[in-house]
């Protein structure tokens, strides 16, 4: 698996000091909050789980799903819910984790959602930004880091469901996707 990565971008010791750098921010505005942290399945898991591990502050937990990728490494441009909250949001301070923001679509899509259902406030913390792909007028408000226009996997992140357990942020070598 390690054979078919280019490049490291971001190593587990890179990740984890942004992860507590973020969590310090985040204890500080959430502290008297109580909010509603919504980790976006799947590739949210891993750095969700570094986050919440970060934060001195009462939360709940809830998980969404939405997906507009496929198997391909370009959006299709229609994003689906596919598993939905279990909580109810209505009035709650929630703060969505995201793994990469890449067109934003997917962001505006959920961002949409909460706002529907009355939240009290939104806000989205993501590991990765690829402001080069953004196709939406849409931002995070704390962001992990910016990575360039490639097609980035590990640490949650997936191509066709592979590379998620890989302990750092890589580029694929174009070969696995373009010799299919
Ligand atoms: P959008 O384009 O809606 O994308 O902002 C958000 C979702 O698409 C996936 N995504 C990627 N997954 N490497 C990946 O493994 C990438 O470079 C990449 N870009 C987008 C991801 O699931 C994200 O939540
Ligand atoms: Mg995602």
């Amino acid at each position: 698996m390690n054979n078919d990565i280019e490049r490291v971008l971001y190593s587990r010791e890179d990740i984890h000091q942004v992860a507590q750098k973020l969590g310090q921010e985040l204890t500080a505005e959430y502290a008297d909050k109580n909010p509603l942290i919504i980790c976006v399945l799947k590739g949210a898991v891993l750095f969700t789980t570094d986050i919440i591990r970060e934060m001195d502050v009462y939360a709940d937990l809830d998980f969404i799903n939405l997906s507009s990728y496929g198997n391909e490494t370009i959006s299709s441009g229609e994003v689906q819910l596919t598993k939905d909250l279990d909580d109810d949001v209505e009035g709650r301070d929630v703060l969505v984790i995201e793994d990469i923001i890449d067109t934003g679509r997917t962001l505006k899509f959920m961002v949409d959602l909460l706002k529907r259902r009355n939240v009290k406030s939104v806000k989205v913390c993501t590991l990765l930004d690829k402001p080069a792909g953004r196709l939406v007028d849409i931002k995070a408000d704390y962001i992990g880091f910016e990575v360039p226009n490639e097609f980035v996997v590990g640490y949650g992140l997936d191509y066709a469901e592979r590379y998620r357990n890989l302990p750092y942020v890589g580029i694929l070598k174009p070969a696995i996707y373009e010799h299919k």
